[in-house]
């Protein structure tokens, strides 16, 4: 029988808030999200109470977990920064509104074990963003790095798809979660967790947490390379996002049309507004190659993303053709770099990888450029 809403907030009267007040009746509860047995809802506090409040989000989330009909229950804790309690001035959002969150550089801790964390963003989606990110991590991997893949898009989760992952990872100790492992990856997406329809219902605060919890209760383990599927777009959300998790450096995926490199362009400036070096300039789907005629077409006049970099003086990191393989073999969870890793287009990714980890590993860093901003 499915467990309502009703049942898991009398199941709550019995956790108590740090002063004592039984948990629905503090006012700090979101609504609590029921469907198909998993169970999602966030605790906002105050910032400075952060500390008092993490055993209730803990006892909540078991207490949920316990009752009969859950499958999963993801309790989030939200900071909610007082107006003026700000030490430093907030970095301003898209619209001048300031982004709520540490600034950069004060409080971004890193994941223990983890040694880089990067980015794959785009200014607009259906770019290829997923398929890059997967692609690039499986390169990464095969050149000898131990590599996890984390997916922040959490409004649109791809991971489980592009990986053709059904499973749900375990519980550890109570909290922590164990990712998956897929083709050498260590795995970890919200939609191993949730349904896409739940996710669409989620606000800012909640989606950060969610990534945030995310990061770090999730045993990554020992890790060379993190990559991080970013949602796309560069409007508040993303920018929050950018400054939460501890980048060493962004990769920006675009299509070679004007449309998509202005995006991209927005998606450059907005990881400069945070401090994240960008790692270079992904042109995805940048001609098509006939693979009966082997007769390459310029169909989206191939190159833009190339001269953007230039322009933007951020690495060229390389073009990846349009060729239904890669759609095919990606939508069907069998990633080239992984299932034809003799094939013209894993050298490809296998190349765009070698750059990002000289870039990471500071082996080739690039002569300092002058930047020119448009
Ligand atoms: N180089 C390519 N050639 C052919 N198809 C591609 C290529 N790259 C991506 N695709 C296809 O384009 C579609 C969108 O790709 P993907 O999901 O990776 O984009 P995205 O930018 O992550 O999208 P979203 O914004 O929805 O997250 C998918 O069907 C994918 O298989
Ligand atoms: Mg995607």
């Amino acid at each position: 029988m499915a467990v309502s809403k009703e049942h898991i907030l009398a199941a709550l009267e019995g956790v108590p808030s740090p002063k004592g007040v039984p948990l629905p009746s503090t006012g700090v509860l979101s609504d609590v999200v029921a469907s198909d047995g998993k169970i999602f809802f966030s605790i906002t506090v105050d910032a400075a109470e952060v500390k008092d409040w993490e055993p209730v989000r803990k006892r909540a989330e078991e207490v949920v977990r316990a009752l009969p009909g859950v499958q999963s229950a993801l309790v989030a804790l939200t900071a909610e920064r007082k107006a003026g309690a700000a030490s430093a001035r907030p970095p301003q959002g898209a619209r001048g509104t300031p982004v709520r969150g540490a600034p950069r550089g004060e409080s971004l801790q890193g994941v223990p074990g983890v040694a880089a964390i990067i980015a794959v963003a785009s200014g607009k989606g259906g770019v290829g963003k997923s398929t890059t990110a997967v692609n690039l991590a499986l390169g990464l991997s095969a050149l000898g790095l131990k590599v996890g893949i984390l997916d922040a898009d959490i409004y649109g989760p791809s991971l489980p798809k592009l990986l053709a992952i059904r499973e749900r990872p375990q519980t550890l100790g109570g909290t922590r979660l164990k990712p998956i492992t897929r083709y050498g990856l260590t795995v970890m997406s919200i939609g191993f967790l949730i349904d896409e329809e739940t996710a669409m219902i989620w606000r800012g605060p909640m989606v950060i947490s969610a990534l945030t919890q995310m990061l770090r209760e999730v045993e990554w383990g020992t890790l060379d390379v993190m990559v991080v599927d970013m949602p796309p777009g560069t409007g508040d959300a993303q920018l929050t996002m950018a400054q939460q998790v501890p980048l060493k450096g962004a990769v920006i995926v675009s299509t070679p049309q004007d449309l998509a490199l202005i995006d991209a362009r927005r998606g450059v400036s907005m990881f400069k507004r945070v401090n994240v070096p960008v790692l270079g300039i992904v042109e995805n789907m940048s001609y098509f190659l006939c693979p009966r005629c082997g007769t390459r077409s310029d169909i989206f006049g191939h190159g833009g993303a190339r001269h953007e970099a230039e322009r933007l003086a951020v690495p060229f990191l390389g073009e990846v053709p349009l060729d239904m393989a890669i759609r095919e073999k990606s939508d069907a969870g069998l990633p080239v770099v992984a299932t034809e890793p003799d094939g013209p287009h894993a050298r490809i990714y296998r190349e765009i990888a070698a750059k990002v980890r000289d870039q990471i590993s500071g082996a080739a860093r690039a002569a300092p450029k002058i930047v020119i901003e448009a």
